[in-house]
């Protein structure tokens, strides 16, 4: 089968190793992809939102199936585009992808099937919002209705923060369109975690659960980033409590679609809360995360490709997906500055160094190669240094190894990732 995968992440690179284990896997091209993809398949120059382009390249290069990996393809309708050119793609239509794209979309489908979610409210008008706040009262979420690049949530621990975010989005256009309307809810309490499942429509079928580290900080303080280290599984999210918050937050979400007329096919990633009351989602994104997909993918010991191809044909419930009873830690390397204006110029080093550990993989993501070939840092998060091991700590361990063995000046990483589970597992133990 010739694949088409769309994206340039370290994401990306993790689905590209994964995919070229494929026995079934004749051709892979990447669009546009990094210098990690470039060793693994072709690189497309084609930009991840150019839809009408990536569809020519699949109908020229035979394109079997396209796999997506951010959103931006989706949202922009490029699983509506290989419909109508008769090529299947592992990812939801326009429609289905508002789950992601519309903060009020899925808050209403949460309401239909009664899925477990912070109770919430959508204005459009500044004056209501601010009267809502002051009803209620901090700690209070305010929301951007509209995709806003990870910055459109303001977790307000006062009174003042909260008046000022909805200032920032509604009245000041910080946020562009996208804060035109908010969307204000309820705080939720409890420890964070992303659960994946593929979905055909119909069926859906655990992948597993990460935790990410959103941000900048050690002892997850600063600003907000797109995810600086993820543990996988979370010590205290057990397959079967997995299963359980399938059953709860994804599929009467699925059920519903299907009853709007919108079945929803591709990765579901839910983004929950794990609360004193049980799960409760906070979001769903229609996609991998990164770098959840980093710390997920080297644990799994099926062939992923037949299962995508299952996704697309509606067959998911006779797909074989397992993945080894084992844990990830991936620490992500970032450009110094980020998430601000990071530093790019520096040369990396040591990559093979790192990846001779025992268990160790490095995904790259915004890396560059120069004219003699040397690799560069070009953007935030630059690369993800993995491991796998039968615990934890190990785990843990031997991804610092990692990271370690890698030589780069302008690297920045958190040094805490992992602890916070590892701290959990450590209390359950005890009998805490
Ligand atoms: P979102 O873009 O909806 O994922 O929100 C970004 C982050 O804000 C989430 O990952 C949570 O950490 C936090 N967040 C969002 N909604 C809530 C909520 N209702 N209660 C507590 N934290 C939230
Ligand atoms: N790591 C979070 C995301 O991919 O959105």
């Amino acid at each position: 089968m010739r694949v088409l995968l769309v994206g340039s992440g370290g994401r990306e690179h993790a689905l590209a190793v994964t995919l070229g284990r494929s026995p079934m896997l004749d051709a892979l091209f990447i669009a546009p992809g990094n210098p990690g993809t470039a060793a693994l398949g072709t690189n497309v120059a084609i930009a991840v939102d150019d839809v009408p382009a990536l569809v020519e390249f699949a109908l020229r290069e035979r394109i079997g199936l396209v796999v997506p990996g951010p959103e931006a393809p989706l949202v922009a309708g490029l699983a509506d585009a290989c419909a109508v050119a008769g090529i299947a793609c592992a990812g939801p239509t326009a429609q289905a992808a508002r789950l992601e794209g519309s903060k009020s979309f899925t808050k209403t489908i949460c309401d239909a099937a009664g899925i477990p979610t912070a109770r919430w409210e959508r204005f459009e008008d500044a004056d209501e919002a601010h009267a809502f706040v002051r009803r209620r009262g901090a700690p209070i979420v305010i929301k951007a209705d509209g995709l806003a690049a990870g910055k459109g949530v303001v977790v307000a621990q006062t009174l003042a923060e909260a008046e000022a975010a909805i200032d920032m989005m509604m009245r000041d256009g910080g946020l562009g369109v996208a804060g035109a309307s908010v969307v204000i809810e309820e705080c939720l309490d409890g420890d964070e975690v992303s659960l994946f499942a593929f979905c055909d429509g119909e069926t859906a079928l655990l992948i597993g659960a990460a935790q990410d580290h959103k941000r900048i900080g050690e002892g997850d303080t600063g600003p907000n980033t797109g995810g600086m280290g993820a543990v996988s599984p979370p010590a205290y999210f057990d397959r079967a409590t997995q299963e359980t918050a399938l059953d709860l937050l994804v599929r009467p979400m699925l059920r519903e679609m299907v009853r709007l007329g919108t079945p929803f096919r591709g990765v579901i990633f839910a983004g929950l809360m794990l609360t004193v009351h049980g799960p409760e989602l906070i979001e769903y994104n229609v996609r991998f995360g990164d770098p959840e997909a980093q710390a997920l993918l080297p644990r799994l010991r099926t062939d992923l490709l037949p299962v995508l191809v299952a996704l697309c044909d509606g067959r998911l419930a006779e797909a074989d997906l397992r993945f080894a009873d084992e844990a990830s830690v991936a620490v992500v390397l970032a450009g110094r500055g980020y998430p601000g204006r990071p530093a790019t110029g520096g040369a990396i080093a040591g990559i093979e160094r790192a990846e001779r550990l025992p268990g160790v993989q490095v995904f790259q993501a915004a890396t560059r190669r120069g004219p003699a070939g040397a690799l560069y840092g070009d953007g935030g998060r630059v690369l993800t240094v993995v491991a796998t091991a039968p615990d934890l700590a190990a785990a843990r361990d031997a991804a610092y190894a990692g990271v370690a063995a890698i030589d780069w000046p302008d690297g920045i990483w958190r040094r805490d990732i992992g602890l916070r589970a590892l701290a959990r597992a450590d209390a359950a133990q005890a009998g805490d």
